[in-house]
């Protein structure tokens, strides 16, 4: 067998791309930033395989580019919307993902955001930082409890379930929507009880977004969602940016609708420096980091590239998003 060419759209540790070296000839985009259109469209001529992040557009274009030799997509994500993966099951592509290993460092950080924003630790460095720390005041930087707080959960799949673990330690009560999984022995066993979309918006303190982008949660936190919500109700999304709608939020944020949100994620990604989301106080926005800590990164690496060598072998995905491309006939 001839040794298969493979295409990375980014810079990757040393000692994973050695691994893949041992087996692939590697076209690696070694950069930073990932790479233009063109480029990947470009790169992608003629591989067996590709190892993109979720910045990566991976549509029929990029399939017919590469094609017909392309025998895997392997994202280093565990959220799969930046592939058209009907496509790719159309031409018999496995899609590779990284559920799993990236959930606790994912909600450990929606909880990070909660409590941050609920006890404005941002705003309060901030207001260290420019000098005007003058005292210990009765009513400086007041926020909201955590603790005791009702808790809202959309999307009750691994991560929102670790938030609904977390929250126990904080005496919440949590409520959680999804339309696929409703009351089972998880949620008995953190106490939390499903309910209807509109009942948890109304009812909540914390809104935490933990579902997956498709047609039915584009833009589900809208102008009516947050109008819903209590004013001082706090939102944090670290699911997919456009699941948020950016404008109806920020009228929301700056006419008091709601108190504060957190987002690890925005529509677009980045925050162009010049949105107005920027403008706000009652606002935190980290640049999508929820599964940055070191340990986790280098298992999402590693098994995006398990994924990928068992493509390249012809073998079945160890974390396959679409495996009915292996039901033969
Ligand atoms: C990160 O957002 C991921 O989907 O892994």
């Amino acid at each position: 067998m001839t040794t298969p060419h493979i295409f990375i759209t980014r810079r990757i540790p040393a000692d994973k791309l050695a691994q893949l070296r041992q087996y692939c000839q590697v076209d690696l985009w070694d950069e930073e930033l990932p790479p233009p259109r063109q480029a990947l469209l470009e790169h992608v001529q003629g591989v067996k395989a590709i190892l993109c992040l979720l910045t990566e557009r991976i549509d029929a274009e990029v399939m017919d580019s590469a094609s017909p030799q392309l025998k895997v997509i392997s994202n280093c994500a565990v959220g799969y919307d930046n592939i058209d993966v009907a496509e790719a099951t159309r031409r018999g592509i496995p899609v590779g993902n990284t559920p799993g290993v990236l959930t606790d460092t994912t909600a450990d950080f929606a909880f990070a955001l909660l409590i941050a924003a609920a006890r404005r630790v941002v705003e309060g460095d901030a207001f260290t930082r420019a000098g005007r720390w003058k005292t210990w005041g009765l009513t400086q930087l007041l926020g909201q409890d955590v603790t005791g707080a009702t808790l809202g959960i959309i999307g009750f799949g691994r991560i929102g379930r670790g938030m609904a673990k977390r929250a126990q330690g904080f005496d919440m009560r949590v409520l959680y929507f999804d339309p696929v999984s409703q009351d089972d022995s998880y949620a008995t066993e953190v106490g939390a009880q499903s309910t209807d979309l509109d009942s948890l918006l109304r009812q909540a303190d914390f809104i935490s977004v933990h579902a997956p982008l498709n047609e039915a949660t584009y833009h589900l936190i809208g102008t009516e969602a947050l109008a819903k919500m209590k004013p001082t109700a706090i939102l944090i999304n670290t699911a997919r940016g456009p699941i948020v709608d950016p404008d109806a939020l920020y009228h929301a944020l700056k006419d008091g609708v709601i108190c504060y949100a957190a987002l690890d994620v925005t529509e677009p990604e980045p925050i162009p420096m010049d949105h107005p989301l920027l403008t706000l106080q009652n606002l935190i926005i980290a640049p999508h980091i929820a599964s940055a800590s070191v340990k986790t990164r280098g298992k999402m690496i590693q098994m995006s590239i398990d994924n990928l060598l068992a493509g390249v072998r012809g073998e079945r995905l160890p974390n396959c998003v679409n495996p009915e491309v292996y039901i033969s006939g």
